[in-house]
């Protein structure tokens, strides 16, 4: 039997607030009318299924996991390499490796029924069709909480340029998938662009429930004794450290500029990082990168975060959100 999200996450907050001591803090966020036992959720890419990291840790611990992009079709994605190490992050180029969207509802889905956390499956697409496609899919699976877009992909119809550098296409590209699929959609913003602010604009008036930034950033690696680029694609994503100041600011724009719940991503790797993100104005962190030097990092950050509010005296994370003080 379905339980909503709502239920779930109720009875295992309850969970999480014992653990902390009968007055602990409520790390419980709602988001686009759905209750999160915690705002901690991991990055889509960098937790697969996650089968993985079931095996490392508890996935109860989570408040969503969001799923490796999906497209209409498998893809096997570039050829190696495809992931290089830099001295502030991760450059990745993957190419959107996937199992498709048939094999995701009737093989991975099913994996995520028995967890009591948000299932937020991002989505990718090459063109507009094909996101509208992949969500009427998942409408009918309402294990499917909620679709994050990736609209970091290039448009082929366009010339090849992000879905995600025009606010026109951002608004036009959520209110159709809106049409199809019952639940929260959440564009995730590339940070790519010149003013996100303007992209989140269009993003809500196409009716976006929540909106999560940023993906990575356009960069490249080269090998001084080849001369040749570090990844087979030759440019790829740039993750990690370097980029969690950049997320910050651009969370704050975005926080600033629209009304529905902001999602921050960009190199938080522990506690601190969750509070700044949420400082700005982020209701729930992804963590991404940092999973894959430390793939238990949740339950650190999680034990972390609720003994900074303990300390601090809040009776809620919510608390933290858009609390930041400009001078
Ligand atoms: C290896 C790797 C694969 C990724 N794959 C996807 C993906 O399939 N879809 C997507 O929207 N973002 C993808 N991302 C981007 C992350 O979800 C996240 O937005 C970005 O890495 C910034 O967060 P971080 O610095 O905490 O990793 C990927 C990132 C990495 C490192």
């Amino acid at each position: 039997m379905k339980t909503s999200p709502k239920t779930k996450a109720k009875s295992e907050s309850t969970k999480v607030s014992a653990a902390a001591g009968l007055s602990g803090p409520d790390l419980s966020v709602e988001i686009a009318g759905y209750r999160f036992k915690n705002p901690i959720w991991t990055a889509s890419g960098t937790c697969g299924y996650g089968e993985e990291l079931d095996e490392i840790f508890d996935l109860n611990t989570l408040g969503g996991i969001v799923t490796k992009s999906i497209t209409w079709k498998p893809r096997q994605g570039h050829p190696p390499s495809r992931v290089s190490e830099e001295s502030s992050g991760m450059l990745n180029a993957i190419g959107l490796a996937n199992v498709g969207v048939k094999a995701y509802v009737d093989e991975k889905l099913p994996f995520l029924e028995k967890y009591g956390l948000g299932v937020i499956v991002n989505v990718a697409g090459f063109d507009f069709q094909e996101y509208i496609d992949v969500c009427a899919r998942l409408a009918d699976h309402p294990r499917a909480d909620m679709v994050e877009l990736n609209i970091s992909c290039p448009n082929i119809s366009s010339g090849g340029i992000e879905f995600g550098a025009d606010p026109k296409q951002v608004e036009k590209i959520v209110r159709a998938v809106k049409r199809v699929f019952p639940r929260p959609v959440i564009p995730k913003l590339s940070p790519n662009v010149t003013d996100i602010a303007e992209i989140a604009r269009g993003a809500e008036a196409g009716g976006a429930d929540a909106i999560s930034l940023i993906n990575t950033f356009i960069a490249m690696g080269v090998d001084i004794h080849s001369k040749r680029p570090t990844l087979s694609n030759n440019r790829g994503g740039l993750s990690g450290p370097a980029i969690k100041p950049i997320a910050l600011s651009m969370v704050n724009s975005v926080y600033e500029a629209v009304s529905v719940p902001v999602i921050g991503i960009g190199g938080a790797a522990n506690y601190e990082d969750v509070v700044e993100f949420m400082i700005c104005g982020a209701s729930a962190v992804q963590l991404g990168t940092a999973l894959f030097r430390e793939p238990d990092l949740p339950v650190r950050v999680l034990s972390d975060l609720t003994k900074f509010l303990i300390q601090g005296s809040y009776n809620s994370v919510t608390d933290l959100i858009g609390s930041i003080k400009m001078n």
